[in-house]
């Protein structure tokens, strides 16, 4: 039950969850297992609240003391300041406090890449960077930063990691997630919920926040690439490629858990028993809050149609395993539910399940003696020191895709054109949840940071640089104007892209990039003046109609506040660049393959293995300098089944500059009765090597790590032969003995 926590003091936590829970009547306990928005206690209507914010007495009197309301979420419509935080939170603990059991309320944001609805805290990359910079020691500190700026806003939880994996390249949500790989996006989540939570979990220092790993289980590859539509997933590949993020996360000691808003197989994930109680609380053995996403037990009856009214779609979502209800927007929740478990339609067992994972969570949190934190111990906030990890996280993620002829590191003498619609932007750069919901406002931006034009003025004066729009999102503004700036420069850098958006904002009908971008693009390409493309967007735009013009291609991705600069620097060879792609970047619109794909999808309609033909694959990414792989070893060729193999290769900085390398293990298996993978990540590593430097790297393989789920839907290994490859060598083993199930 209790994760890393020694037995003595696991006794004394079960003692006091049980002691609470003897105090409480029905009326507190249905009061604790409902969410609800800020917007519920704040002068206004939900949605359309009153500026500046307040509070309003009469509403927190009836949510918090006479409905028992156990949490409050987000912001209301856009970032606050942290002195406004400091007052929200303690007006609502002052009114907590006045109701008979006196439990606190658990105050839950999304901070997700940063403490986002802070103004002016310091803004990460956002998770599909991170995961570019395949590095999960960064990861591990944006979250231990982000947990400090979150409790210097006085808030102690927050929805984040997204554990999804983005195998979707159409999905509005692709830019959330750690990419399309089930081994890297666990290494990546496991580091940002020991950043969050520290290393023991001890979310009782006022230095670190509680996670929520969401949304379990299977929100990302909907059969539309659309948000929130339904998906079909049948369970062998639901535990292959979806739950392992999840059960290491879990492993990694979360606390708390958002469910997917959509539906799997005809059936909502908030009503599904299988998936929350007997899969994520059986045998995932998650002890911790199950929350449901925003108003998704009335979507129950107003989108999925499986329930008549709230009585029956409570009913329905909390005998399911549902702990906590994120109403979000109205009191309905515990009224209905104390009715239902007054009709004996849902058991007073539950609802103590329920009660008892909320208190283990608010206890974990310390919040019972330290309700609220105080913005004035947390002197770090916004500081420098934070700024700089932000831009590490940003400069190790930039991925550099072309680069003919070395054209790029410019030099700081160049006359250079900078153009394009996310060239001077940094709610570009930030992404969706940013200050506000779709991080489009621009009111509330941190003064002071750099756009990628901005940068680049600031690193090689303003006089090397000419700016001309070019272009909106979609829409041409000054071509002709900027294709005629374009002449005689050493290079055009165009920077493409999206503008921000989340959820169902995001929603496309065509992954490629907007016609007026393309426009651009061709009119420099006129010119004859080299062309840089930065790109800086969620999700990969299909540029195929104009790869072939850019010399060199730079993709940024979502690299926060700091991102500005680290392209820069990346342009001009401050920085060399060591990003690797953590998705697959599509070439067509009807392509869209993961590198992980199975054999068939190699077979062309001529009978050629040219199938899978992506833009840049997986993996991919350049460097300023050159590294030689050799000595590519394995230390037996046989594998049992309680031992081990280790892989060791030697990667030499062969080039001129100082550089980062990412080494990339795939193993494929030969034969299996599954079809098998054409191959899959098994194991990766970042090092830096000087010029002329070698180092050695191992990799110790298991036959756990060689395991896929089988026909009766078990983790499972059989016998047989293996290739794994390093940057294009191989060596070939053999598993021998008996099929091993896990
Ligand atoms: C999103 C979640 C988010 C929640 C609370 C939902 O619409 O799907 O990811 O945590 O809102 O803001």
């Amino acid at each position: 039950f209790y994760n890393n926590i020694t037995a003595q003091k696991q006794t004394k936590l079960e003692k006091q969850i049980e002691k609470i829970l003897s105090k409480m009547t029905l009326e507190d306990k249905v009061g604790e297992m409902t969410q609800v928005t800020i917007d519920v206690i704040s002068k206004g209507k939900p949605y359309h609240l009153e500026e500046p914010h307040q509070l309003d007495d009469a509403k927190l009197e009836e949510a918090l003391v006479k409905y028992r309301v156990g949490s409050v979420l987000n912001c209301g419509g856009h970032a606050y300041s942290r002195d406004h935080w400091y007052g929200i939170m303690t007006t609502i603990h002052k009114y907590a406090s006045k109701k008979k059991t006196g439990i606190p309320v658990l105050y839950g944001i999304d901070a997700i890449h940063g403490t986002n609805y802070t103004l002016d805290a310091t803004l990460f990359p956002q998770q599909i960077t991170q995961a570019a910079s395949w590095n999960p020691a960064l990861t591990r500190e944006a979250g231990r930063i982000t947990a400090y700026e979150t409790r210097a806003s006085s808030i102690p939880w927050t929805f984040s990691p997204v554990l999804d994996i983005g195998r979707d390249a159409r999905w509005p949500r692709l830019w959330e997630t750690f990419g399309e790989d089930v081994y890297l996006a666990s290494t990546m989540g496991e580091a940002l919920v020991k950043g969050y939570e520290g290393d023991n979990n001890q979310v009782h220092d006022p230095n670190h926040i509680a996670a929520c790993m969401k949304h379990f289980l299977g929100y990302s590859v909907t059969l539309t690439g659309k948000d929130r539509s339904p998906a079909w997933i049948p369970e062998r590949q639901l535990r292959e490629y979806f739950v392992p993020t999840f059960q290491k996360a879990i492993e990694a000691g979360a606390h708390t858990i958002m469910i997917c808003s959509g539906e799997m197989n005809g059936i909502p994930v908030h009503a599904d028993k299988k998936i929350l109680t007997d899969l994520l609380k059986d045998e995932l053995g998650f002890k911790g809050i199950v929350l449901t996403d925003w108003e998704d037990i009335k979507y129950l009856y107003s989108r999925h149609r499986v329930a008549e009214g709230d009585y029956d779609a409570i009913k329905m979502a909390v005998n399911a395993g549902i702990d906590m209800s994120m109403v979000p927007t109205d009191l309905s929740f515990p009224k209905v539910l104390l009715k239902l478990v007054k009709d004996g339609e849902v058991p007073m067992s539950r609802i103590d399940d329920a009660v008892r994972r909320i208190l283990w969570v608010k206890l974990k949190l310390n919040l019972f003696e330290k309700p609220v934190t105080n913005p004035k111990d947390y002197p770090k906030f916004a500081s420098a020191e934070h700024a700089q990890s932000a831009y590490n996280g940003a400069v190790e993620a930039i991925t550099l895709l072309e680069n003919k002829n070395n054209i790029l590191p410019l030099s700081k003498n160049d006359q250079v054109l900078v153009t394009g619609p996310t060239a001077n932007s940094m709610n570009c750069l930030n992404g969706g949840w940013t200050n506000t919901w779709q991080g489009t406002e621009t009111k509330y931006n941190t003064k002071g940071k750099l756009t990628v034009l901005g940068a680049i003025e600031k690193l090689v004066g303003k006089d090397k640089v000419t700016y001309v729009e070019g272009t909106k999102f979609d829409e041409a503004v000054d071509i002709k104007a900027a294709a005629n700036a374009a002449k005689g420069k050493k290079a055009a850098i165009v920077c493409i892209g999206e503008n921000p958006y989340t959820e169902l904002v995001g929603n496309i009908g065509d992954l490629a990039l907007p016609q007026a971008q393309v426009d651009l693009v061709n009119a420099i390409a006129e010119t004859g003046t080299p062309i840089i493309f930065v790109m800086v967007e969620g999700r990969p735009r299909l540029v195929n109609k104009i790869a072939d013009k850019a010399n060199a291609v730079v993709m940024g991705y979502l690299p926060g506040n700091e991102g500005g600069r680290a392209i820069a620097d990346v342009l001009f060879g401050e920085a060399n660049p060591s990003g690797k792609l953590p998705i697959t970047y599509p070439r067509e619109p009807h392509s869209l393959h993961t590198y992980d794909h199975k054999g068939t999808d190699r077979v062309h309609s001529d009978f050629s293995g040219n199938g899978v033909n992506p833009q840049w694959e997986f993996g991919h990414g350049l460097s300023y300098t050159t590294f030689k792989y050799s000595n590519f070893k394995i230390n037996k060729k046989e594998l049992t089944a309680s031992g081990n193999v280790e892989f060791s290769v030697e990667v030499t900085n062969s080039g001129k500059r100082e550089g980062k390398e990412v080494v990339q293990l795939y193993i494929t298996d030969l034969v299996a009765s599954i079809t098998p993978a054409v191959k899959r990540l098994r194991g990766f590593d970042k090092i830096s090597l000087k010029p002329g430097e070698t180092k050695t790297v191992t990799f110790t393989i298991t036959p756990r790590d060689l395991a896929f789920v089988g026909m009766d839907n078990k983790w499972t290994t059989e016998p047989g032969k293996f290739t794994a490859t390093i940057a294009g060598e191989t060596v070939d083993f053999e598993f021998k003995g008996k099929v091993v199930k896990f």
